[in-house]
Protein backbone atom coordinates (compact mmCIF):
# COMPACT_ATOMS: atom_id res chain seq x y z
CA UNK A 1 0.00 0.00 0.00
CA UNK A 2 2.22 2.38 0.91
CA UNK A 3 4.42 1.70 -2.12
CA UNK A 4 1.66 2.14 -4.57
CA UNK A 5 0.99 5.77 -2.45
CA UNK A 6 4.75 6.67 -3.13
CA UNK A 7 4.80 5.53 -6.59
CA UNK A 8 1.25 7.23 -7.16
CA UNK A 9 2.68 10.64 -5.71
CA UNK A 10 5.58 10.22 -7.70
CA UNK A 11 3.73 9.68 -11.04
CA UNK A 12 1.62 12.58 -9.86
CA UNK A 13 5.05 14.76 -9.67
CA UNK A 14 5.75 12.85 -12.99
CA UNK A 15 2.96 14.25 -14.60
CA UNK A 16 3.07 17.85 -13.57
CA UNK A 17 6.93 18.54 -14.48
CA UNK A 18 5.88 16.83 -17.92
CA UNK A 19 2.85 19.15 -18.51
CA UNK A 20 4.23 22.51 -16.44
CA UNK A 21 7.43 22.04 -19.47
CA UNK A 22 4.88 21.76 -22.27
CA UNK A 23 3.22 24.66 -20.89
CA UNK A 24 -0.20 22.55 -20.50
CA UNK A 25 -2.26 22.65 -17.59
CA UNK A 26 -3.25 19.24 -15.67
CA UNK A 27 -1.81 16.16 -16.36
CA UNK A 28 -2.98 16.74 -20.12
CA UNK A 29 0.58 16.76 -22.11
CA UNK A 30 0.63 17.97 -25.66
CA UNK A 31 2.99 15.42 -28.17
CA UNK A 32 3.86 17.47 -31.14
CA UNK A 33 3.83 14.91 -34.15
CA UNK A 34 7.49 14.78 -35.63
CA UNK A 35 8.78 17.28 -33.53
CA UNK A 36 10.06 19.83 -35.24
CA UNK A 37 9.91 17.29 -38.46
CA UNK A 38 5.55 18.04 -38.25
CA UNK A 39 3.39 15.82 -40.01
CA UNK A 40 4.63 15.34 -43.54
CA UNK A 41 5.52 12.56 -46.25
CA UNK A 42 8.88 11.76 -44.12
CA UNK A 43 12.28 11.81 -46.44
CA UNK A 44 13.22 8.74 -44.93
CA UNK A 45 10.27 6.80 -45.03
CA UNK A 46 7.87 5.80 -41.82
CA UNK A 47 10.55 5.04 -39.82
CA UNK A 48 10.10 9.09 -38.74
CA UNK A 49 7.21 8.43 -36.88
CA UNK A 50 8.16 5.14 -35.78
CA UNK A 51 10.78 6.13 -34.12
CA UNK A 52 9.92 9.16 -32.83
CA UNK A 53 6.40 7.23 -31.95
CA UNK A 54 8.99 4.49 -29.86
CA UNK A 55 10.40 7.99 -27.34
CA UNK A 56 7.27 9.10 -26.16
CA UNK A 57 4.77 7.85 -23.47
CA UNK A 58 1.21 8.29 -24.31
CA UNK A 59 -1.47 8.64 -21.77
CA UNK A 60 -5.34 8.92 -21.55
CA UNK A 61 -5.71 12.52 -21.63
CA UNK A 62 -3.06 13.62 -23.77
CA UNK A 63 -3.40 15.42 -27.37
CA UNK A 64 -1.60 14.49 -30.76
CA UNK A 65 -0.96 17.77 -32.27
CA UNK A 66 -0.14 17.17 -36.07
CA UNK A 67 1.36 20.09 -37.45
CA UNK A 68 0.94 20.60 -40.94
CA UNK A 69 -0.28 23.55 -43.62
CA UNK A 70 -3.90 23.22 -44.46
CA UNK A 71 -4.34 21.89 -48.01
CA UNK A 72 -1.32 20.50 -48.56
CA UNK A 73 -2.00 17.32 -45.68
CA UNK A 74 -4.77 16.03 -43.77
CA UNK A 75 -4.77 13.23 -40.94
CA UNK A 76 -7.45 10.25 -40.72
CA UNK A 77 -7.67 8.04 -37.92
CA UNK A 78 -8.05 4.40 -39.54
CA UNK A 79 -8.71 1.14 -38.09
CA UNK A 80 -5.29 -1.17 -38.06
CA UNK A 81 -6.27 -2.89 -41.11
CA UNK A 82 -6.34 0.61 -43.11
CA UNK A 83 -3.46 1.25 -41.29
CA UNK A 84 -1.56 -1.46 -42.73
CA UNK A 85 -2.48 -1.18 -46.14
CA UNK A 86 -3.02 2.55 -46.48
CA UNK A 87 -7.11 2.41 -47.49
CA UNK A 88 -8.16 5.56 -46.79
CA UNK A 89 -11.22 4.92 -48.08
CA UNK A 90 -13.65 5.12 -44.69
CA UNK A 91 -11.46 6.86 -42.11
CA UNK A 92 -13.05 6.72 -38.43
CA UNK A 93 -12.13 10.57 -38.51
CA UNK A 94 -10.57 13.38 -40.30
CA UNK A 95 -9.19 16.63 -39.58
CA UNK A 96 -8.06 18.73 -42.73
CA UNK A 97 -7.40 21.91 -41.09
CA UNK A 98 -3.72 22.36 -39.36
CA UNK A 99 -2.56 22.43 -36.46
CA UNK A 100 -4.89 19.41 -36.11
CA UNK A 101 -5.13 18.55 -32.25
CA UNK A 102 -6.27 15.00 -31.26
CA UNK A 103 -7.72 14.24 -28.03
CA UNK A 104 -6.63 10.45 -27.31
CA UNK A 105 -10.05 9.81 -25.15
CA UNK A 106 -9.46 6.24 -23.95
CA UNK A 107 -6.48 3.45 -23.53
CA UNK A 108 -5.52 1.53 -26.92
CA UNK A 109 -3.55 1.37 -29.71
CA UNK A 110 -4.59 4.40 -32.42
CA UNK A 111 -3.76 4.50 -35.82
CA UNK A 112 -3.52 7.75 -38.24
CA UNK A 113 -2.40 8.22 -41.91
CA UNK A 114 -2.76 10.93 -44.50
CA UNK A 115 -5.16 10.58 -46.97
CA UNK A 116 -3.54 12.52 -49.44
CA UNK A 117 -2.70 10.46 -52.75
CA UNK A 118 0.21 7.79 -51.95
CA UNK A 119 1.40 9.92 -48.62
CA UNK A 120 0.73 6.96 -46.47
CA UNK A 121 2.61 4.75 -48.75
CA UNK A 122 5.53 7.12 -48.46
CA UNK A 123 5.53 6.64 -45.00
CA UNK A 124 3.21 9.46 -43.14
CA UNK A 125 1.46 6.93 -40.75
CA UNK A 126 1.57 6.92 -36.98
CA UNK A 127 0.98 3.87 -34.83
CA UNK A 128 0.72 4.66 -31.03
CA UNK A 129 -0.37 2.67 -27.78
CA UNK A 130 -2.10 4.50 -24.96
CA UNK A 131 -1.89 3.84 -22.01
CA UNK A 132 -4.69 3.90 -18.70
CA UNK A 133 -5.01 7.72 -17.33
CA UNK A 134 -2.81 8.09 -14.15
CA UNK A 135 -4.16 10.82 -13.00
CA UNK A 136 -8.13 9.81 -13.09
CA UNK A 137 -9.91 8.99 -10.15
CA UNK A 138 -9.29 4.97 -10.14
CA UNK A 139 -5.58 5.90 -11.70
CA UNK A 140 -3.07 2.96 -11.16
CA UNK A 141 0.55 3.63 -12.30
CA UNK A 142 0.72 3.67 -16.23
CA UNK A 143 2.41 1.54 -18.00
CA UNK A 144 4.33 2.75 -20.59
CA UNK A 145 4.45 2.16 -24.15
CA UNK A 146 7.29 -0.52 -23.92
CA UNK A 147 8.15 0.01 -19.81
CA UNK A 148 6.37 0.45 -16.61
CA UNK A 149 7.85 4.27 -15.34
CA UNK A 150 10.18 2.75 -12.25
CA UNK A 151 10.10 4.70 -9.52
CA UNK A 152 13.99 4.35 -7.95
CA UNK A 153 14.64 5.03 -4.16
CA UNK A 154 18.39 6.40 -4.62
CA UNK A 155 20.73 3.70 -2.47
CA UNK A 156 17.27 2.29 -1.55
CA UNK A 157 17.41 1.29 1.96
CA UNK A 158 20.68 3.12 2.78
CA UNK A 159 18.62 6.29 1.66
CA UNK A 160 20.23 9.83 0.63
CA UNK A 161 22.92 10.14 2.91
CA UNK A 162 26.99 10.54 3.16
CA UNK A 163 27.14 7.15 2.41
CA UNK A 164 29.76 5.05 4.65
CA UNK A 165 32.02 3.92 2.31
CA UNK A 166 32.23 6.82 -0.05
CA UNK A 167 30.50 7.68 -3.52
CA UNK A 168 31.42 3.64 -4.33
CA UNK A 169 27.57 3.19 -2.39
CA UNK A 170 25.98 5.12 -5.51
CA UNK A 171 28.03 3.94 -8.02
CA UNK A 172 27.20 0.38 -7.13
CA UNK A 173 23.98 1.23 -6.56
CA UNK A 174 23.29 3.06 -10.42
CA UNK A 175 25.52 -0.07 -12.01
CA UNK A 176 22.91 -2.55 -12.63
CA UNK A 177 19.86 -0.20 -13.00
CA UNK A 178 18.57 1.16 -16.25
CA UNK A 179 16.61 4.68 -16.12
CA UNK A 180 14.29 5.81 -18.39
CA UNK A 181 12.50 8.51 -19.66
CA UNK A 182 9.47 8.66 -17.58
CA UNK A 183 11.35 7.16 -14.24
CA UNK A 184 11.53 9.10 -11.06
CA UNK A 185 14.05 9.07 -8.31
CA UNK A 186 13.27 9.41 -5.03
CA UNK A 187 15.99 10.43 -2.55
CA UNK A 188 15.24 9.74 0.53
CA UNK A 189 16.34 11.55 3.66
CA UNK A 190 15.57 13.90 6.42
CA UNK A 191 15.28 17.69 5.80
CA UNK A 192 17.35 19.81 7.47
CA UNK A 193 19.59 17.06 7.67
CA UNK A 194 20.54 16.84 3.66
CA UNK A 195 19.31 17.99 0.57
CA UNK A 196 20.00 17.46 -3.38
CA UNK A 197 21.39 19.21 -5.91
CA UNK A 198 20.98 18.45 -9.71
CA UNK A 199 24.35 19.78 -11.46
CA UNK A 200 26.45 19.89 -14.61
CA UNK A 201 29.17 17.02 -14.92
CA UNK A 202 31.98 19.77 -14.44
CA UNK A 203 30.40 20.64 -10.83
CA UNK A 204 29.56 17.15 -10.12
CA UNK A 205 33.43 15.99 -10.73
CA UNK A 206 34.70 19.09 -8.76
CA UNK A 207 31.62 19.21 -6.13
CA UNK A 208 30.84 22.54 -6.85
CA UNK A 209 27.50 23.38 -5.45
CA UNK A 210 27.66 26.99 -6.16
CA UNK A 211 24.99 27.29 -9.08
CA UNK A 212 23.29 24.10 -9.38
CA UNK A 213 20.95 23.26 -11.76
CA UNK A 214 18.15 22.39 -9.74
CA UNK A 215 17.73 22.11 -6.00
CA UNK A 216 15.59 20.28 -3.27
CA UNK A 217 15.70 20.88 0.50
CA UNK A 218 13.07 18.85 1.46
CA UNK A 219 12.98 14.82 1.98
CA UNK A 220 11.95 12.63 0.74
CA UNK A 221 12.49 14.47 -2.80
CA UNK A 222 11.39 13.10 -6.15
CA UNK A 223 12.89 13.98 -9.18
CA UNK A 224 11.48 12.99 -12.60
CA UNK A 225 13.82 11.94 -15.56
CA UNK A 226 12.19 13.81 -18.21
CA UNK A 227 14.60 13.92 -21.16
CA UNK A 228 17.62 11.08 -22.02
CA UNK A 229 20.97 12.00 -21.49
CA UNK A 230 23.09 12.49 -18.45
CA UNK A 231 21.63 13.24 -14.95
CA UNK A 232 24.20 14.83 -11.98
CA UNK A 233 23.07 14.72 -8.68
CA UNK A 234 25.31 15.64 -5.47
CA UNK A 235 24.29 17.13 -1.97
CA UNK A 236 25.14 20.73 -1.98
CA UNK A 237 26.06 20.76 2.19
CA UNK A 238 29.36 21.19 3.64
CA UNK A 239 31.71 18.45 2.68
CA UNK A 240 28.94 15.76 1.88
CA UNK A 241 29.75 15.54 -1.67
CA UNK A 242 33.40 15.24 -1.31
CA UNK A 243 33.00 12.27 0.97
CA UNK A 244 30.44 10.47 -1.93
CA UNK A 245 27.35 11.37 -1.81
CA UNK A 246 26.90 11.91 -5.50
CA UNK A 247 25.20 9.98 -8.63
CA UNK A 248 25.43 10.07 -11.67
CA UNK A 249 23.11 7.97 -13.87
CA UNK A 250 22.40 7.67 -17.60
CA UNK A 251 19.11 7.51 -18.74
CA UNK A 252 18.89 5.67 -21.98
CA UNK A 253 15.17 6.04 -23.28
CA UNK A 254 11.23 4.92 -22.97
CA UNK A 255 12.31 1.41 -23.14
CA UNK A 256 14.96 -0.81 -22.08
CA UNK A 257 16.71 -0.76 -25.39
CA UNK A 258 16.51 -2.55 -28.77
CA UNK A 259 17.62 -6.41 -28.44
CA UNK A 260 21.11 -7.45 -28.94
CA UNK A 261 21.99 -10.68 -30.20
CA UNK A 262 24.16 -11.42 -27.10
CA UNK A 263 22.37 -11.06 -23.44
CA UNK A 264 23.61 -7.48 -22.40
CA UNK A 265 23.82 -7.14 -18.35
CA UNK A 266 21.81 -4.35 -17.36
CA UNK A 267 24.29 -1.06 -15.88
CA UNK A 268 24.12 2.14 -15.93
CA UNK A 269 24.20 2.66 -19.50
CA UNK A 270 24.32 -0.68 -21.06
CA UNK A 271 25.89 -0.91 -25.26
CA UNK A 272 23.10 -0.20 -27.84
CA UNK A 273 23.33 -1.44 -30.71
CA UNK A 274 21.57 0.86 -33.41
CA UNK A 275 20.36 -0.56 -36.76
CA UNK A 276 21.55 2.68 -38.93
CA UNK A 277 18.36 3.84 -40.86
CA UNK A 278 16.37 0.58 -39.14
CA UNK A 279 14.13 -0.60 -41.67
CA UNK A 280 15.58 1.76 -44.76
CA UNK A 281 18.85 0.28 -44.12
CA UNK A 282 22.09 2.28 -45.60
CA UNK A 283 21.81 3.29 -49.31
CA UNK A 284 21.25 6.80 -50.91
CA UNK A 285 17.52 8.04 -48.82
CA UNK A 286 14.87 9.06 -51.42
CA UNK A 287 14.56 12.06 -49.83
CA UNK A 288 18.32 13.46 -49.07
CA UNK A 289 20.48 13.68 -46.11
CA UNK A 290 17.30 14.34 -43.77
CA UNK A 291 16.84 10.88 -43.77
CA UNK A 292 19.52 9.83 -41.59
CA UNK A 293 19.90 13.29 -39.84
CA UNK A 294 16.07 12.16 -38.51
CA UNK A 295 17.48 8.76 -37.53
CA UNK A 296 20.56 10.40 -35.32
CA UNK A 297 18.07 12.89 -34.30
CA UNK A 298 16.38 11.69 -30.96
CA UNK A 299 19.35 9.20 -30.19
CA UNK A 300 22.25 9.19 -27.25
CA UNK A 301 25.54 7.11 -28.77
CA UNK A 302 27.60 6.22 -26.27
CA UNK A 303 30.97 4.26 -26.77
CA UNK A 304 30.65 1.22 -26.54
CA UNK A 305 27.55 1.56 -28.67
CA UNK A 306 27.90 -0.28 -31.87
CA UNK A 307 26.37 0.90 -35.47
CA UNK A 308 24.92 -1.76 -37.93
CA UNK A 309 25.09 -0.57 -41.50
CA UNK A 310 22.87 -2.71 -43.58
CA UNK A 311 23.26 -2.39 -47.02
CA UNK A 312 23.62 -4.19 -50.28
CA UNK A 313 27.32 -5.70 -51.19
CA UNK A 314 29.09 -4.54 -54.15
CA UNK A 315 26.70 -1.41 -54.67
CA UNK A 316 26.95 0.00 -51.58
CA UNK A 317 29.43 0.40 -48.61
CA UNK A 318 30.12 2.36 -45.86
CA UNK A 319 33.38 4.37 -44.82
CA UNK A 320 34.52 6.52 -41.89
CA UNK A 321 35.41 9.76 -42.82
CA UNK A 322 36.93 13.31 -41.65
CA UNK A 323 34.59 15.97 -40.84
CA UNK A 324 35.84 18.47 -43.51
CA UNK A 325 35.66 15.10 -45.69
CA UNK A 326 31.77 14.79 -44.58
CA UNK A 327 31.51 18.18 -45.47
CA UNK A 328 32.66 18.67 -48.59
CA UNK A 329 32.06 14.85 -49.73
CA UNK A 330 35.19 14.02 -50.15
CA UNK A 331 35.65 10.22 -50.06
CA UNK A 332 39.37 10.02 -51.98
CA UNK A 333 40.95 9.33 -48.42
CA UNK A 334 38.87 7.98 -45.67
CA UNK A 335 39.72 6.99 -42.29
CA UNK A 336 38.46 3.45 -43.04
CA UNK A 337 36.06 1.49 -45.48
CA UNK A 338 33.61 -2.01 -45.14
CA UNK A 339 32.41 -3.02 -48.22
CA UNK A 340 30.54 -6.27 -46.96
CA UNK A 341 27.25 -5.81 -45.28
CA UNK A 342 26.25 -6.03 -42.46
CA UNK A 343 29.13 -3.75 -41.13
CA UNK A 344 29.64 -3.35 -37.21
CA UNK A 345 31.53 -0.38 -35.77
CA UNK A 346 32.08 -0.09 -32.45
CA UNK A 347 32.40 3.49 -31.31
CA UNK A 348 35.21 3.52 -29.30
CA UNK A 349 36.01 7.30 -28.78
CA UNK A 350 33.92 10.29 -28.16
CA UNK A 351 33.25 13.29 -30.12
CA UNK A 352 31.69 13.56 -33.43
CA UNK A 353 32.18 10.78 -35.93
CA UNK A 354 30.99 11.03 -39.77
CA UNK A 355 29.89 8.29 -42.24
CA UNK A 356 29.51 7.80 -45.59
CA UNK A 357 29.53 6.10 -48.52
CA UNK A 358 33.10 5.78 -51.05
CA UNK A 359 30.59 5.78 -54.23
CA UNK A 360 30.02 8.02 -56.58
CA UNK A 361 27.41 10.84 -55.78
CA UNK A 362 26.44 8.92 -52.76
CA UNK A 363 27.64 11.06 -50.29
CA UNK A 364 26.11 14.23 -52.04
CA UNK A 365 23.10 12.72 -52.38
CA UNK A 366 22.68 12.29 -48.82
CA UNK A 367 23.95 8.81 -47.96
CA UNK A 368 25.73 10.65 -44.80
CA UNK A 369 25.92 9.81 -41.20
CA UNK A 370 26.88 12.64 -38.07
CA UNK A 371 26.83 11.79 -34.91
CA UNK A 372 28.01 12.94 -31.51
CA UNK A 373 29.19 10.50 -29.36
CA UNK A 374 29.55 10.73 -25.08
CA UNK A 375 31.50 8.98 -23.18
CA UNK A 376 30.49 8.15 -20.06
CA UNK A 377 33.33 7.53 -18.35
CA UNK A 378 32.40 4.04 -17.28
CA UNK A 379 35.97 2.53 -17.30
CA UNK A 380 34.42 -0.53 -18.68
CA UNK A 381 33.85 1.10 -21.45
CA UNK A 382 36.33 2.83 -22.03
CA UNK A 383 38.28 -0.03 -21.21
CA UNK A 384 37.81 -2.87 -23.01
CA UNK A 385 40.06 -6.00 -22.22
CA UNK A 386 41.60 -5.64 -25.57
CA UNK A 387 42.49 -2.22 -26.80
CA UNK A 388 43.95 -3.22 -29.73
CA UNK A 389 40.78 -2.22 -31.58
CA UNK A 390 40.67 0.88 -30.15
CA UNK A 391 42.15 3.99 -31.82
CA UNK A 392 43.84 6.44 -28.92
CA UNK A 393 40.80 6.96 -26.53
CA UNK A 394 38.21 9.64 -26.97
CA UNK A 395 39.02 13.20 -26.02
CA UNK A 396 37.04 12.67 -22.86
CA UNK A 397 38.27 9.80 -22.32
CA UNK A 398 39.73 9.72 -19.21
CA UNK A 399 39.62 6.65 -17.54
CA UNK A 400 37.61 6.39 -13.81
CA UNK A 401 39.23 4.70 -11.31
CA UNK A 402 37.59 1.99 -10.08
CA UNK A 403 37.93 -0.59 -7.11
CA UNK A 404 37.25 -4.63 -7.16
CA UNK A 405 33.71 -4.49 -6.29
CA UNK A 406 32.70 -2.31 -9.72
CA UNK A 407 35.02 -4.63 -11.18
CA UNK A 408 33.59 -7.52 -10.16
CA UNK A 409 30.25 -5.91 -11.61
CA UNK A 410 31.53 -5.35 -14.69
CA UNK A 411 33.29 -8.73 -15.41
CA UNK A 412 29.67 -9.69 -17.59
CA UNK A 413 29.95 -6.77 -18.98
CA UNK A 414 33.43 -7.11 -20.49
CA UNK A 415 32.31 -10.07 -21.75
CA UNK A 416 29.77 -9.35 -23.98
CA UNK A 417 32.13 -6.21 -25.16
CA UNK A 418 35.13 -8.75 -26.15
CA UNK A 419 32.07 -10.34 -27.79
CA UNK A 420 31.87 -7.41 -30.01
CA UNK A 421 35.09 -6.97 -30.32
CA UNK A 422 35.56 -10.43 -31.61
CA UNK A 423 32.88 -9.78 -34.15
CA UNK A 424 34.63 -6.02 -35.49
CA UNK A 425 37.31 -8.65 -36.69
CA UNK A 426 35.20 -10.02 -39.48
CA UNK A 427 36.21 -7.10 -41.01
C1 LIG B 1 4.51 23.97 -36.68
O1 LIG B 1 5.30 24.16 -37.82
C2 LIG B 1 5.66 25.53 -38.05
C3 LIG B 1 6.36 25.60 -39.38
O2 LIG B 1 7.36 24.62 -39.46
C4 LIG B 1 6.51 26.01 -36.90
O3 LIG B 1 6.85 27.36 -37.05
C5 LIG B 1 5.73 25.86 -35.61
O4 LIG B 1 6.53 26.21 -34.50
C6 LIG B 1 5.26 24.43 -35.45
N1 LIG B 1 4.40 24.31 -34.28
C7 LIG B 1 4.65 23.48 -33.28
C8 LIG B 1 3.67 23.46 -32.18
O5 LIG B 1 5.64 22.74 -33.27
C1 LIG C 1 -10.78 -0.09 -48.06
O1 LIG C 1 -11.71 -0.06 -47.00
C2 LIG C 1 -13.08 -0.12 -47.45
C3 LIG C 1 -14.00 0.00 -46.26
O2 LIG C 1 -13.43 0.58 -45.18
C4 LIG C 1 -13.31 -1.41 -48.19
O3 LIG C 1 -14.65 -1.45 -48.66
C5 LIG C 1 -12.35 -1.54 -49.33
O4 LIG C 1 -12.51 -2.80 -49.92
C6 LIG C 1 -10.92 -1.38 -48.84
N1 LIG C 1 -10.03 -1.38 -49.97
C7 LIG C 1 -8.97 -2.16 -50.03
C8 LIG C 1 -8.12 -2.03 -51.25
O5 LIG C 1 -8.68 -2.95 -49.14
C1 LIG D 1 -4.33 22.29 -29.55
O1 LIG D 1 -4.02 22.06 -28.17
C2 LIG D 1 -3.12 23.00 -27.63
C3 LIG D 1 -2.86 22.60 -26.21
O2 LIG D 1 -4.04 22.30 -25.52
C4 LIG D 1 -3.72 24.41 -27.72
O3 LIG D 1 -2.80 25.35 -27.23
C5 LIG D 1 -4.06 24.73 -29.15
O4 LIG D 1 -4.71 25.99 -29.22
C6 LIG D 1 -4.96 23.67 -29.75
N1 LIG D 1 -5.12 23.93 -31.15
C7 LIG D 1 -6.29 23.78 -31.76
C8 LIG D 1 -6.29 24.09 -33.21
O5 LIG D 1 -7.30 23.41 -31.17
C1 LIG E 1 12.92 6.67 4.02
O1 LIG E 1 13.73 6.57 5.17
C2 LIG E 1 12.98 6.35 6.36
C3 LIG E 1 13.95 6.42 7.53
O2 LIG E 1 15.09 5.66 7.25
C4 LIG E 1 12.28 5.02 6.26
O3 LIG E 1 11.50 4.79 7.42
C5 LIG E 1 11.37 5.04 5.07
O4 LIG E 1 10.76 3.79 4.89
C6 LIG E 1 12.17 5.38 3.81
N1 LIG E 1 11.26 5.53 2.71
C7 LIG E 1 11.43 4.86 1.58
C8 LIG E 1 10.44 5.15 0.52
O5 LIG E 1 12.34 4.06 1.43
C1 LIG F 1 31.86 26.75 -9.23
O1 LIG F 1 30.91 27.08 -10.24
C2 LIG F 1 30.70 28.47 -10.40
C3 LIG F 1 29.62 28.71 -11.44
O2 LIG F 1 28.82 27.63 -11.63
C4 LIG F 1 32.00 29.14 -10.84
O3 LIG F 1 31.79 30.52 -10.95
C5 LIG F 1 33.07 28.85 -9.83
O4 LIG F 1 34.30 29.37 -10.29
C6 LIG F 1 33.21 27.35 -9.60
N1 LIG F 1 34.15 27.12 -8.51
C7 LIG F 1 35.17 26.31 -8.64
C8 LIG F 1 36.03 26.15 -7.44
O5 LIG F 1 35.40 25.69 -9.68
C1 LIG G 1 12.73 18.40 -17.35
O1 LIG G 1 12.47 18.85 -16.06
C2 LIG G 1 13.21 20.02 -15.74
C3 LIG G 1 12.98 20.31 -14.29
O2 LIG G 1 11.87 19.64 -13.79
C4 LIG G 1 12.78 21.16 -16.64
O3 LIG G 1 13.51 22.32 -16.33
C5 LIG G 1 13.05 20.77 -18.06
O4 LIG G 1 12.58 21.77 -18.93
C6 LIG G 1 12.36 19.46 -18.37
N1 LIG G 1 12.79 19.03 -19.69
C7 LIG G 1 11.97 18.49 -20.59
C8 LIG G 1 12.59 18.04 -21.87
O5 LIG G 1 10.78 18.37 -20.39
C1 LIG H 1 27.52 -9.65 -48.08
O1 LIG H 1 28.58 -10.55 -48.21
C2 LIG H 1 28.85 -11.30 -47.03
C3 LIG H 1 30.11 -12.11 -47.24
O2 LIG H 1 30.11 -12.65 -48.49
C4 LIG H 1 27.66 -12.17 -46.70
O3 LIG H 1 27.89 -12.91 -45.53
C5 LIG H 1 26.47 -11.27 -46.49
O4 LIG H 1 25.30 -12.04 -46.26
C6 LIG H 1 26.25 -10.37 -47.70
N1 LIG H 1 25.23 -9.42 -47.35
C7 LIG H 1 24.24 -9.09 -48.18
C8 LIG H 1 23.28 -8.08 -47.67
O5 LIG H 1 24.12 -9.61 -49.28
C1 LIG I 1 28.04 17.61 -31.63
O1 LIG I 1 27.80 18.42 -30.50
C2 LIG I 1 28.36 19.73 -30.63
C3 LIG I 1 28.14 20.45 -29.32
O2 LIG I 1 26.84 20.31 -28.88
C4 LIG I 1 27.70 20.45 -31.80
O3 LIG I 1 28.28 21.74 -31.96
C5 LIG I 1 27.92 19.64 -33.06
O4 LIG I 1 27.25 20.24 -34.12
C6 LIG I 1 27.43 18.22 -32.87
N1 LIG I 1 27.78 17.45 -34.03
C7 LIG I 1 26.94 16.58 -34.60
C8 LIG I 1 27.52 15.81 -35.72
O5 LIG I 1 25.78 16.42 -34.22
Amino acid sequence: MRNNKLALSALTVAMIALASSLHTIDAQRVHVVGDRLGWIVPPGGSIAYSTWAGLQVFSVGDILLFNFTTGQQDVARVTKEAFDVCNSTNPISIQTTGPANYTLSSAGEYYFISTQDEHCFFGQKLAISVNQASSGPSASPAPAASRTPVTYIVGDDLGWIVPPGGKIAYETWAYDKIFAVGDTLVFNFTTGEQDVARVTKEAFDTCNSTNPLSLQTTGPASYTLNSTGEYYFISTLDGHCFLGQKLAIIVTRGSPGPPSSSPVPPSPRAPVTYIVGDHLGWLVPPGGPIAYETWAYDKTFAVGDILVFNFANATQDVAEVTKSAYSGCDTSSPLRVISTSPARIILTSAGEHFYTSTYFTHCSLGQKLAINVTDFGSPSIAQPPSNALSPAGGPNGAPVPFNSASRHAALGFFASLAIAFASLFVF
